[in-house]
């Protein structure tokens, strides 16, 4: 088969991302023009201005991501674009665009689901070996998958309330972090001590997670310290939290492959840029005598290059949408694999 360049695009929160990727593994062009700054100003995303700003700067992102490119519009082989799950508004305006491409272009359409985006960001610089555990830490998800082969997967468990990444964001907020929070817990927790004790998110052993209540139990130790007048000691409250969830994440990674016998594991999506995530998880893969990958940093976040090499696998099995694809702003992975077996 001659080489297959796929261009890709994202469009479903904060990111406006086009790219164009060489067999589903190499990044042949990208370009990520971030909202971030804007949202901050509000201390979190609002997706009305998403989706504005989306439409001011999704054509300049292509012309961009073309002008960067080795190969030019004709040699494309399909338009891939996010359809779900993300901000209805924001999903749109890349499905339009998408659209548009692979009419004037006469190029097949493929629709990619983000969550599974995440997951084929590590095929980047590693190629995924089946079967594989596959743990999403997104913003919108956490989710733990079996993952047989390239079409074939399983979800273990997923959370039952918060993701991780909405959790980091409300925790940080409340410490008076900046948006995204993520990141600053990171940076603070680096600076504090574990010195807060904190309930455990959810004592059990199924594969689910459950991160409210220790979202609220933080939220309520800062506001009762602050009614009485005490210091709160950020960095270690930091640290603590970060401590408390990673610790439930890689207990459940533990769980399930000594339960499963699988010997590979790969860590996505937006939580996985976490360094201590990153280290902890290793860790617990060493010990359970299984590989680990998890995608470089700059591929972890919300990026077209992950929607590119999720479509591959479509683009091979001619899995193609027609002009009626649409948004679906709520499907999960779990729903979206009922519905792809369907
Ligand atoms: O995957 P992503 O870019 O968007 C979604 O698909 O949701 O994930 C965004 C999330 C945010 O909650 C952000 O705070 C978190 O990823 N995040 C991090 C780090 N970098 C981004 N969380 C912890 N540590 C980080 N270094
Ligand atoms: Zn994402």
């Amino acid at each position: 088969m001659n080489d297959v360049y796929i261009l890709a695009i994202e469009t479903s929160c904060d990111e406006t991302s086009m790219a164009i990727v060489k067999n589903g593994r190499e990044i042949d062009s990208l370009t990520i023009l971030t909202q971030m700054d804007t949202h901050a100003n509000f201390g979190g995303v609002v997706p009305e201005i998403a989706s504005r700003m989306h439409t001011e700067n999704i054509t300049m992102v292509l012309e961009e991501t073309l002008k960067k490119s080795s190969v030019s519009i004709k040699d494309i082989a399909a338009i891939a674009v996010t359809y779900a799950p993300g901000l209805l508004g924001s999903l749109l305006v890349g499905i339009e665009c998408a659209k548009t491409l692979s009419l004037v272009y006469n190029k097949p359409l493929i629709a990619v689901n983000h969550t599974m985006g995440h997951i084929y960001a590590n095929n980047i610089e590693h190629e995924i070996v089946y079967p594989t555990l596959a743990l999403i830490v997104s913003g919108g998800h956490t989710d733990m998958l079996i993952l047989k082969n390239e079409t074939d997967m399983e979800v273990l468990g997923s959370t039952m309330d918060d993701s991780i990444g909405e959790v980091y964001d409300k925790v940080a907020r409340v410490l008076g972090m900046p948006y995204p929070g993520g990141p600053a817990i990171e940076k603070n927790a680096l600076e504090g001590e574990d010195t807060y004790p904190l309930p455990k998110p959810m004592n059990d052993n199924s594969y689910n997670f459950s991160f409210s209540g220790l979202k609220s139990y933080i939220i309520n130790l800062v506001h009762n310290e602050r009614q009485r007048g005490n210091e709160i000691r950020i960095s270690d409250l930091a640290c603590s939290f970060q401590k408390t969830a990673v610790d439930e994440l890689t207990r459940k990674v533990d769980l399930a492959l000594k339960n499963t016998g699988i010997k590979n594991m790969i860590l996505a999506g937006g939580v996985s840029a976490n360094k201590y995530l990153r280290e902890e998880m290793k860790k617990t893969c060493e010990n359970n005598g299984a590989t680990f990958h998890v995608p470089n940093i700059l591929y972890c976040t919300d990026n077209a290059a992950m929607i590119g090499c999720a479509a591959y696998p479509l683009y091979k099995s001619k899995i193609f949408a027609d002009y009626t694809l649409n948004a679906k702003s709520s499907e999960n992975i779990k729903t979206y694999i009922e519905n792809k077996e369907n």
